[in-house]
C-alpha cells in the first residue's frame, strides 16, 4: 500500500476554501475524520505502509488532523456566533439605537400660535428676512429720525440685493438700503402691496437687532406678527382676536390688560400684559413682583401704512400685532436664559 499524502493535502485545502455552514464543515469533518474517513484510514493502518514511509505520512497525517480540528473549531465558532460567512456584520451584535428627532421649542410655539390664528381664519404667509428700508421703516409710517432705523439698531447690508419670485437673490440698483428686517411688519407691506382686502394673516419668522448677546437678548429672534385688514374693522376686534388667542395659548382663566403704547405703524396703539403664569398675578421674581407680564405690541394700523401701500384713504381699518416668540417660550416653560435656544445642546432641548 502507499499513500498520496501530497494530494490529500491539497484536495483537503481546496475543500476548506468552500465550506460555508454548519452542514458542509461536518460533511468535510465525515469524510476526513469519520470513522472510515480518509485521514482516519491512513493513521490506523500506518502499520501496512512500507517502513521508510511510515514516518513522512504519520507526521503529514497528524499535521493535516490538528489543521482540520482546528479549521472545524473556528468555523464553528464563527458560524454559531452569527457572523455568516459572506456577512458584512454580525448579526448578534446589539443594534445601534437612533434617537427620533423633535421639533425646536420655539418652531413648536410658532406652530402652536399659528394654529391659533389658522383656527379663526387667518393665513399664514412667509416673508424675506431681507427687506428694504421702505418695507422696513418707511412704510410703516417710521421716520428718519427714528431710533430703531440707526446703524446700531439695524443690520445694514452692503450690497443691494433682493429675493425673485423663485427666491434668488439678486442684486437691485433702484431699492435704497437694504437691511436684516429689525420686525416682521415689513410683511404687512408685502402682503397689502401684493393683495386686496380683506385680509386676515399672520407671518412668522426670524428678526435681526445688533443687541449684545446676554441673558435676556439675542441679535437674531423670532416674532410672529398678525393683521386683519377690512372695511369697518374696530379696536374690539382686536380685544376680541387677542383674548382668544391669549386664553387658548395659556389657558381660560388668563387675565389680560391692555396698556396705552406708541408704535408709529399703529394707532391707537396698545401693548398686552397678561396674568403672571408662574405666580397668577400674586407677584414673583419671572414678572418682577408686578402680577403682569407683558407679551406683545399691537395696535389699529395707522392710515400712513395704508396711504403707503396703495389703498384708497378711508376706505379699511385694521389692526396689526406683533409677539416675540422667545418671550413667550420663556415664560410658558420658565427659560431664563434665551442663549439655551440657540446653542443645540441635547440636553436642553430634548426636555420640550
Ligand atoms: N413691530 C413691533 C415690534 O417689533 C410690534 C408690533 C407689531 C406692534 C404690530 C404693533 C403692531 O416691536
Amino acid at each position: 500500500m502507499s499513500v498520496d499524502i501530497e494530494g490529500i493535502t491539497q484536495g483537503l485545502e481546496e475543500e476548506l476554501k468552500s465550506v460555508g455552514d454548519n452542514a458542509s464543515l461536518e460533511a468535510l469533518r465525515i469524510k476526513y475524520l469519520g470513522r472510515k474517513g480518509s485521514l482516519s484510514e491512513i493513521l490506523s493502518h500506518l502499520a501496512d505502509l512500507p517502513l521508510e514511509q511510515r514516518p513522512v505520512v504519520g507526521k503529514r497525517a497528524n499535521e493535516l488532523k490538528q489543521r482540520l480540528l482546528a479549521f472545524i473549531k473556528e468555523k464553528e465558532a464563527e458560524f454559531n456566533s452569527g457572523l455568516q460567512q459572506g456577512a458584512k456584520f454580525d448579526i448578534t451584535l446589539p443594534g445601534t439605537a437612533y434617537e427620533i428627532g423633535q421639533r425646536h421649542p420655539l418652531t413648536q410655539i410658532m406652530d402652536e400660535i399659528c394654529a391659533i390664528f389658522s383656527h379663526l381664519g387667518f393665513k399664514i404667509v412667509e416673508s424675506p428676512e431681507i427687506e428694504t428700508e421702505f418695507n422696513n421703516f418707511t412704510a410703516l409710517n417710521i421716520p428718519l429720525e427714528h431710533p430703531s432705523r440707526d446703524v446700531f439698531d439695524t443690520f445694514y447690508l452692503e450690497t443691494p440685493m433682493n429675493t425673485d419670485r423663485s427666491g434668488r437673490l439678486t442684486q437691485i440698483k433702484s431699492a435704497g438700503k437694504l437691511l436684516l428686517r429689525s420686525h416682521t411688519s415689513p410683511g404687512q407691506i408685502r402682503v397689502m402691496k401684493q393683495y386686496q382686502p380683506p385680509l386676515a394673516v399672520v407671518v412668522p419668522g426670524k428678526v435681526y437687532r445688533p443687541d449684545a448677546v446676554d441673558a435676556s437678548h439675542s441679535f437674531m429672534f423670532h416674532q410672529v406678527e398678525g393683521f386683519l385688514v377690512n372695511k369697518e374693522v374696530k379696536f374690539s376686534d382686536l380685544k376680541g382676536v387677542l383674548t382668544y388667542f391669549c386664553q387658548e395659548l395659556f389657558g381660560k382663566d388668563i387675565r389680560m390688560r391692555f396698556r396705552p403704547h406708541f408704535f408709529p405703524f399703529t394707532e391707537p396703539s396698545a401693548e398686552v400684559d397678561i396674568s403672571c403664569i408662574i405666580c397668577k398675578g400674586k407677584g414673583c421674581s419671572v414678572c418682577g413682583r408686578k402680577g403682569w407680564l407683558e407679551i406683545l405690541g399691537s395696535g389699529m394700523i395707522h392710515p400712513n401704512v395704508f396711504k403707503a401701500v396703495g389703498y384708497p384713504k378711508d376706505k379699511y381699518t385694521g389692526f396689526a400685532f406683533g409677539l416675540g416668540i422667545e418671550r413667550i417660550a420663556m415664560l410658558k416653560y420658565g427659560i431664563n436664559d434665551i442663549r439655551l435656544f440657540f446653542e443645540n445642546d441635547l440636553r436642553f432641548l430634548k426636555q420640550f
